[in-house]
């Protein structure tokens, strides 16, 4: 699916971003006594030496409403000025009421309406493009759009090919109509053929919770590790050259790529193949590992507030997840 914008309706661009991370960091080192690994391996293989771990009494909905208080608050508005709340988890609370409903009550934006999408790693993309929409039909004038996840329970901690390799985390993003171009183009798709390379199968309507369906742990992530890199690798970037070509951007316009944080050689062979200088390729996954939903919008708030985007800039964002899922979209900075 291909988004334009349209020759009517508002353009959108971000007001104010917010971010949180648990306090508690796992270090590769640690993980060597958790499991039988290395962090010379971990850090060689996905670019990653720690990450943050939610404490027990931390939900995903808390971490996000951190998240959602400071990104309201940098721009310049208050939660009752919120109209609706999209929460884009593959971790909720629970099954319901949705996170968002939750999230809403925990900052009192009594007047927004709330619901939750799940899309994976590919969550926050998504939930972007649908805030996009109701704001550019003026169905709405403030979006809280949200990207969190408390994935830690959901990994096996006995499983070294996974259980390094995510962390914790929130991130947070106030949609308002703009002036300039905004979000200029999205670019989504997905390929369900592909659905059990990345799965966690237990736990939903197929295989409700048992002693039988928890003994034997599918209730945890499951991936078959070297067949999703190639598939990250390829969609991203195709999606990545087909947004920059639909809009006739060169890469060299474009002040960061800010691709899904999901391991470092997925991330510099995207750079490379888009022809980007190591410069305007954004990565903060040494950190926080992969934090699927929250992944972009953490990297979003951090280079906005260090203070490294200027009205006008642009920027790229590309994703995948679990599904498959991916997509990209560009957009012109201007959160003045
Ligand atoms: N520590 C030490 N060794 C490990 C290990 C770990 N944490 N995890 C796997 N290994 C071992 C494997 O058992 C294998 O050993 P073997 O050759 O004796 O069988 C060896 O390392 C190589 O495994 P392989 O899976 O081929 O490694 P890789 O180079 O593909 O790296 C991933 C593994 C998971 C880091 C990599 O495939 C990856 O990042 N895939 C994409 C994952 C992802 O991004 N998922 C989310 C998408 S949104």
């Amino acid at each position: 699916m291909t988004n334009g914008t349209p020759p009517f309706g508002r353009t959108v661009r971000i007001k104010g971003t917010g971010s949180y991370v648990p306090e508690r960091i796992l270090t590769n080192r640690e993980l060597e006594s958790i499991v039988d690994t290395t962090d010379e391996w971990i850090y060689s293989r996905t670019g990653m030496r720690e990450r943050h771990i939610a404490a027990d009494h931390e939900a995903t909905s808390d971490l996000a409403a951190i998240a959602a208080q400071r990104a309201i608050e940098n721009s310049g508005l208050t939660p009752a000025d919120m109209d609706m709340i999209l929460v884009c988890t593959s971790s909720p609370d629970m099954f319901f009421p949705n996170t968002a409903c939750l999230v809403q009550k925990k900052i009192g934006a009594h007047r927004a309406f709330c619901f939750d999408m799940e899309a994976a790693c590919s969550g926050f993309l998504y939930g972007l493009e649908v805030g996009r929409q109701f704001v550019q039909s003026s169905s709405a004038e403030n979006v809280l759009v949200i990207g969190a996840e408390k994935i830690s329970p959901f990994v096996n901690w006995k499983d070294r090919t996974t259980c390094v390799l995510f962390g914790d985390g929130a991130g947070a993003a106030v949609l308002q109509a703009g002036n300039g171009r905004g979000i200029m183009e999205t670019i989504m798709g997905s390929d369900g053929l592909l659905a059990d390379l990345l799965i966690m199968p237990g736990g939903g309507s197929r295989y409700p919770p048992t002693p039988e369906t928890l003994k034997s742990g599918i209730h945890f992530i499951q991936m078959q590790g070297r067949e999703v890199f190639k598939h990250a690798v390829s969609n991203m970037t195709k999606a990545a050259l087909d947004i920059l070509k639909h809009t006739g951007v060169s890469i060299a316009d474009v002040k960061y790529i800010i691709p899904h944080q999901a391991n470092a050689r997925i991330i510099h062979a995207i750079g490379q193949r888009l022809g980007g200088r190591p410069d305007q390729v954004y990565m903060n996954v040494e950190r926080y590992g992969n934090t699927s939903a929250a992944s972009v919008i953490l990297a979003l708030d951090e280079v906005a507030r260090g203070g490294q985007l200027e009205k006008g800039d642009l920027l790229l964002f590309v994703v995948f997840g679990a599904g498959f899922t991916w997509g990209a979209m560009l957009m012109e900075w201007d959160n003045s």
